[in-house]
């Protein structure tokens, strides 16, 4: 099982209504319909974010970090000029989400979870270039297997030379525009073999920035674990939790700094991470059409301790730090 839609019986939908958040319903219609003017079609007035729920071997069923996704949430809206939301009414609509579509969770032991959509769009009657008066505050959900075909395998990226976002841009938020300037820069990459694409910061082009749709962490020769510090990539929830992890469980050094695509040598193990690649580790990186393979080309040492732990905390099979773990209460 990958990525594709599959359906589940029940989404949520919670409408503004002069401009403030209302409560909402659970519903079996997978279709919206909004005025042809919304800002959403035009302006592109949307944001979304990701989670998962994973069943543990117990039967519990719980999410990875959702206060994350909502404070995510909450400064993307900012970013957009879209109302506050109550962060009862997100917890509302994902604990709902969860509940009622429980028979869709993928057993424990199959790896699968079930990926969690909320989004929000700005809609409305609307001609001008202004944030709209209305929004609407939507969540589905599907299973889901691995989002880079693979799973531990590793695979080929290769960077490109344009931006998903600008400098002081987007790219701190989970803004729709910026998959949408993704789509071509992927479809290159996909023509020509290659698994994704690896960003660059977008002022110089010389620092590794992100992945198409996950962070970007290397581990040094001298076993130091970095991240790339820049202003245009999102702050993954799973990247943090890496950098935690590698930190306090496996005792490394961990670092947020440049990662310059010219000294890409320096790494022994990289890999991409967010909630849908998990840990997808690298084989290599090309750019400008040079290749450089990362080790033996296999998943590393440091990269497998860190997918089995945060595997172990996703599915209850490894304690985790507190605070990590939100357990819907069925
Ligand atoms: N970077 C981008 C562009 C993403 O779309 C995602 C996915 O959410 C990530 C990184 C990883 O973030 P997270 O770990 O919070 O899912
Ligand atoms: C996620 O990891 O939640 C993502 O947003 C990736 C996605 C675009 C499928």
């Amino acid at each position: 099982m990958g990525y594709a839609l599959k359906e589940t019986t029940y989404s949520y939908r919670a409408w503004t209504k002069n401009g403030v958040w209302t409560t909402g319903d659970l519903t079996t219609d997978k279709t919206i319909t909004i005025h042809e003017g919304s800002n959403v079609f035009h302006y592109g007035q949307a944001l979304f974010e990701g989670l998962k729920a994973y069943k543990q071997k117990d039967g519990k069923v719980v999410l990875f970090r959702p206060e994350m996704n909502y404070e995510r949430l909450q400064s993307g809206l900012q970013r957009i000029v879209g109302p506050t939301m109550p962060r009862e009414l997100f917890f509302e609509a994902i604990e709902q989400i969860v509940k009622s579509n429980v028979d869709d969770i993928p057993e424990y032991g199959t790896q699968q979870s079930l990926y969690i959509r909320p989004f929000v769009i700005g809609h409305g009657m609307n001609l001008g270039v202004k944030p709209s008066d209305e929004y609407l505050f939507s969540v589905f959900c599907a299973p889901v297997g691995t989002y880079f075909k693979g799973g531990l395998e590793a695979l080929e990226f290769v960077t490109t030379q344009y931006d998903r976002a600008a400098t002081n841009g987007m790219g701190q938020v989970k803004f729709a525009g910026n998959y949408g300037s993704s789509l071509y820069p992927r479809q290159l990459a996909k023509d020509a073999g290659y698994a994704g694409v690896i960003y660059l910061d977008p002022a110089t082009h010389t620092k590794i920035d992100e992945v198409g749709a996950a962070n970007f962490f290397g581990v040094t020769h001298d076993n130091v674990l970095v991240t790339p510090k820049s202003s245009s990539i999102l702050p993954s929830i799973t990247r943090k939790s890496i950098l935690y992890l590698a930190e306090h469980v496996l005792g490394m050094k961990v670092e947020e700094r440049e990662c310059f695509i010219d000294n890409i040598q320096e790494f022994k193990e990289a890999g991409a991470c967010g909630t849908a690649a998990i840990i997808t580790p690298i084989k290599a990186i090309t750019h400008k059409d040079k290749r450089h393979q990362f080790g033996d080309g296999k998943v590393g040492p440091t990269i497998k301790k860190l997918y089995d732990l945060l595997l172990g905390i996703y599915y209850g099979d490894i304690e985790a730090p507190e605070g990590w773990i939100y357990e819907v209460q069925l």
